[in-house]
């Protein structure tokens, strides 16, 4: 017998083995674990003393899946799928005991399980589609046999949670654990021994509607974006119904390990460890958050309309406030049109949708934020309009009420002047619409305090979205990359790609919307104004394209004008001619010979200068790594996940 294993435990109860994963923090089933768990069955099964088995997760949760450290490295043995076989295939009964998130390669250990016994608040999910896989332990081939082909296929590629129940309805529990689950575990144990076991690989896969499969498959890759992971998933589990099982579990490691080696998976895999990165905060480690109750969001416009529906959802009693009672009625039909956008996706019923606006408290008076544990402010963005604005509520709310501001391009520290205890201030830069976009760049100010910023997250954390720390400069994070990329958007155009050639080859790349089409529906006025304001302290020797300038000249603002780096007639995006004489024309009067770039080049051109401004960003301390920026960009500008960021594809290109 091999020595016991230090992460998998095994003591014998009343003749039953108590095989338990010990792996904290989420029972990763990692080498080791799979060498235990392979030790530990076949141990169960050659001691006299043992008629059947119960296997279940130490501490908190069953196992949450495969070890996601040891992609990309060399498979090792034992490997999953065999573990699974070797429970399955065992002489004795083998009961998976499921408390917390049975995920992964964990859920697939217990379809593996001659029965399945679960504590109420327990979750099935097979989330390998969010790392560019499969499931790779059979569970491709087992899930529909419990469950029906059209439930595993959703399952596989969808890899969205089950309940309990929902899994008890579907068959894919055989018990939901009324008192403790070890011991419930144990009994249902105890009634299999002496009975044929239930093999899952042995049942039949329930009878189907294939064209219903079919028609289910190819709404997944429409829905995918050029993600290949669902659709293989979706397929794999499809062909369950046409393979005999061990078939299936070769063709389903063949996919597994071609997924598993590709791009897709490795930038997915970079994306799920930086989100768990970004929530460390070297500034806040130890520091406990101030609990906030209350919060006063002031300016009602477009983004403060989305920044207080986002904390109403989130629980929090909100008090919004206008300059005048016109203005608030404004405030109150867009938070109605918010929340009337949610009753009419069927989120929101129209009774909660009035109860929340009946909570909601509106005022022009900034002395109704006195009792305020944090105030959002989200007025026009002008230093003297938002100096004003702070001097006035930093003499109504409690001294230590935190102060944010919900600033684009100005200077938080700046603000931060004009208030007593400016310890307190903090930006929470929200991205449009507030209430729908994850990405909150937390600004951490010169006068920060730890606890204000640890506050901040707190917040952001309660109200679901991924909050990125980042230091003061113009545009923080996000829009000064954005603005790089722009820069390099326009050179390009002036150096000779045209706009449609830009935007296909960003499309091609994944984005999905080229620039240039993003450029018009965001407008092209702000941009202008901004310029012009800057206009007279620009650097004479700086590269100045003044294509944008022509456009807006013209009257052209994008999409709302009908016109921009596109023409909209009938609403349909059209290439404009009119554009392509400007460019042209503009590098006429530079004299710059326009010359052809490939989809490739261009590409590789943005795809670097981004890389480049982040390089920047990160030697200035305004991003704390390089995975934070990547976040940003996945998350408020449209990126997609399996492209990793724009920092990964910098990385990449110069590997
Ligand atoms: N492998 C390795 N580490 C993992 C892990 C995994 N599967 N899942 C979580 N971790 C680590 C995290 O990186 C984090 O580590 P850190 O503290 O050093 O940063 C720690 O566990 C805690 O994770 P979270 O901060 O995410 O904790 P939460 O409580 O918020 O969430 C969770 C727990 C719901 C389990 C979440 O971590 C999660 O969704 N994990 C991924 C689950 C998953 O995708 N499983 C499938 C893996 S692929 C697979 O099984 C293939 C198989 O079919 C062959």
């Amino acid at each position: 017998m091999t020595e016991p294993s230090a992460v998998v435990t095994f003591e014998i109860r009343d003749r039953v083995a108590l095989v338990g994963v010990d792996h904290p923090p989420v029972n990763a089933i990692s080498r080791d674990v799979r060498a235990g768990l392979r030790d530990a069955i076949a141990r169960a099964a050659a001691d006299p003393g043992v008629d059947a088995v119960v296997l279940f997760g130490v501490g908190r949760t069953f196992p949450a899946g495969a070890d996601i450290r040891e992609f990309g490295k060399p498979p090792a043995s034992p490997i999953l799928f065999e573990v699974c076989l070797a429970i399955e295939d065992g002489p004795k009964p083998v009961v998976a005991a499921v408390a917390g998130t049975a995920l992964g390669g964990g859920c697939e250990l217990a379809l593996a399980a001659h029965a399945r016994v679960a504590s109420a608040e327990a979750k099935f999910a097979q989330p390998e589609v969010n790392l560019g896989i499969l499931p790779g332990g059979g569970g491709t081939q087992r899930l529909p046999r419990l469950v029906g082909m059209a439930k595993a296929i959703e399952m596989n590629a969808s890899g969205k949670p089950i309940s309990a129940e929902e899994a008890r309805a579907l068959g894919l529990v055989d018990e939901i654990a009324a008192g403790d689950l070890l011991e419930t575990a144990i009994a249902h144990a105890k009634s299999l021994v002496g009975r044929p076991l239930r093999r899952t690989r042995d049942l039949p896969v329930p009878p189907f509607d294939r064209a219903a499969a079919e028609t289910q498959i190819a709404a997944i890759d429409e829905r995918a974006r050029g993600q290949i992971s669902p659709g293989e998933a979706a397929r794999m589990t499809l062909r369950a119904a046409d393979l005999a099982f061990a078939e299936g579990q070769a063709a389903e490691r063949e996919v597994f390990l071609r997924l598993v080696a590709s791009d897709e998976a490795a930038a997915l895999r970079h994306v799920f460890f930086a989100e768990r990165e970004v929530a460390k905060v070297a500034k806040c480690e130890g520091v406990a958050p101030r609990p906030i109750v209350r919060v006063g969001v002031v300016g009602a416009g477009t983004m403060g309309a989305g920044i207080a529906v986002a904390f109403a959802d989130a629980g929090y009693a909100v008090t919004v406030i206008e300059t005048s009672e016109a203005a608030l009625a404004a405030g109150r039909d867009r938070i109605d049109a918010l929340w009337a956008r949610a009753v009419a996706s069927g989120r929101l019923t129209e009774a909660e949708k009035a109860a929340k606006l009946a909570t909601l408290a509106l005022s022009t008076d900034l002395a109704a934020l006195a009792e305020a544990d944090l105030v959002v402010e989200a007025v026009f963005d002008d230093r003297d309009v938002k100096r004003d604005l702070f001097a006035q509520l930093a003499d109504e709310v409690r001294a230590d009420c935190i102060l944010a501001t919900n600033t684009s391009y100005l200077d938080p520290n700046d603000l931060a002047e004009v208030v007593t205890h400016p310890d307190r201030f903090v930006g929470l830069h929200f991205f449009s619409p507030a209430n729908v976009m994850r990405l909150v760049e937390v600004v951490d100010g010169a006068a920060t305090s730890p606890e204000t910023l640890a506050t901040a997250l707190a917040v952001a954390k309660r109200l679901k979205k991924l909050a990125v720390v980042v230091g003061v400069c113009e545009g923080f994070v996000g829009n000064r990359i954005w603005a790089a990329f722009r820069r390099e958007c326009e050179f390009l155009l002036e150096d000779g790609a045209l706009p449609e050639a830009i935007d296909a080859a960003m499309e091609g790349f994944g984005l999905a919307m080229g620039p240039f089409a993003v450029f018009d529906l965001s407008g092209l006025d702000i941009a202008w104004s901004l310029r012009k304001r800057k206009a007279a302290t620009r650097d004479p020797n700086e590269r100045y394209v003044a294509i944008a300038d022509r456009l807006c000249e013209a009257g052209r603002f994008g999409r709302k004008t009908g016109a921009g780096w596109y023409a909209y007639p009938d609403g349909k995006k059209t290439v404009d001619p009119t554009v392509t004489a400007i460019v042209e024309a503009e590098s006429a009067v530079k004299g710059i010979v326009r010359r052809a770039f490939s989809a490739a080049e261009i590409v590789d051109r943005l795809v670097a200068v981004m890389g480049r401004e982040g390089d920047a960003i990160l030697a200035e301390g305004i991003a704390a790594r390089a995975s934070d920026i990547d976040l940003v960009f996945v998350n408020g500008y449209g990126w997609p996940p399996r492209l990793g960021g724009p920092m990964f594809q910098a990385a990449k290109r110069r590997s």
